[in-house]
């Protein structure tokens, strides 16, 4: 990329000449956060995506979420600004090991959480993401038997939550395992009036601690309405840059990861997505996400109940 180019002039040149919409995950830079037509968690880009008319989606965030704006909208060009941003939970749930745990408990209906490849949504019966997995799992009668996939962590916790004893895929998420629970209590005895706000893909033992665990969009929401001044977030920490716009009265501080030495609170695939590669991406309409027809004709099924579900 030309060093001298205005990137962000550049990218709203192309964005309007070619009608594209750019979503963006709260974990991204506060940079792209800043670029994006709507930042949101990975319901809310997958409901945006369902219904936009732009002919372009730009998917800033993780593979997977390119996969569901592609497989919902299969007429468009998705473009993610670099195909390498995977995810480890996805990755923790190959289709074929999971397609044979479900063809080994028949009777059971299969909820997967979004961050699953598009094969593995295949051979699922209801999506879910962390905002509606609760919800999801409650429109079942009681004694369901119910296969849940792949994070253990949700899993866990919504099993707590909701008395279920779903039976778990063992996955986990990298960034959101790294959490240490002598951290933040040490952090706490530092802020010892902050609320303690924790995602459900960390351990157990973690969201024991919180005072409200939550999707992205869960937290952001919590923290907006707490009359609280601190609040300790143990979750990516590109959360924080919307956490801070929406409260700027307020003090966020991001949970530290177990290896001191490491931004490990902050997800490497995430962060591939750089202003460059958003501008690169939108003038060369590449990379584009593609997902195979006959695998996105059953993936699209349990995407759209959950839609219905969570509308
Ligand atoms: P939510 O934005 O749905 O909370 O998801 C968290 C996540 O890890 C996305 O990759
Ligand atoms: Fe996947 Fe974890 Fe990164 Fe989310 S934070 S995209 S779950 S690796």
């Amino acid at each position: 990329v030309d060093k001298t180019l205005d990137l962000k002039a550049e990218i709203n040149k192309l964005r309007k000449e070619k009608n594209a919409l750019i979503l963006g995950h709260y974990y991204q830079s506060g940079e792209i956060q800043d670029m994006a037509d709507f930042v949101g968690d990975s319901l809310a880009l997958a409901q945006w995506a369902a219904k936009t008319d732009a002919d372009i989606i730009v998917m800033c965030g993780v593979h997977f979420m390119g996969e569901t704006a592609k497989i919902l909208c299969p007429n468009k060009k998705v473009l993610v600004p670099d195909l390498n941003a995977g995810c480890s939970l996805a990755d923790s749930c190959p289709a074929d090991a999971f397609a044979e745990f479900v063809k080994a408990h028949p009777e059971h209906t299969v909820i997967s959480y979004v961050n699953t490849t598009a094969a593995v949504k295949a051979v699922t019966d209801v999506v879910v993401t962390s905002t509606n997995a609760k919800q999801i799992v409650e429109s079942f009668p009681a004694d369901e038997k119910i296969i849940f996939g792949p994070d253990r962590n949700l899993g866990n916790y919504i099993n707590s939550i909701t008395g279920r004893n779903m039976l778990l895929w063992n996955g986990a998420c990298h960034v959101h395992e790294q959490f240490s629970v002598e951290k933040i209590a040490a952090l706490k005895k530092q802020y010892p009036d902050a609320a303690i706000l924790v995602h459900p893909e960390c351990k157990g033992a973690v969201a024991k601690l919180a005072d409200k665990v939550g999707s992205t969009a869960g937290l952001l929401k919590y923290a907006i309405a707490s009359d609280k001044k601190d609040f300790i977030v143990a979750t990516e920490s590109g959360i924080l840059h919307e956490m801070r716009k929406q409260c700027p009265e307020k003090n966020f501080i991001p949970a530290p990861p177990e290896d001191s030495t490491c931004a490990c609170n902050e997800c490497n695939f995430m962060r591939l997505n750089t202003m460059e590669k958003l501008y690169n991406t939108l003038k060369y309409e590449w990379p584009e996400v593609t997902v195979d027809e006959a695998i996105a004709q059953e993936a699209v099924k349990p995407i759209k109940k959950m839609l219905e579900i969570s509308e």
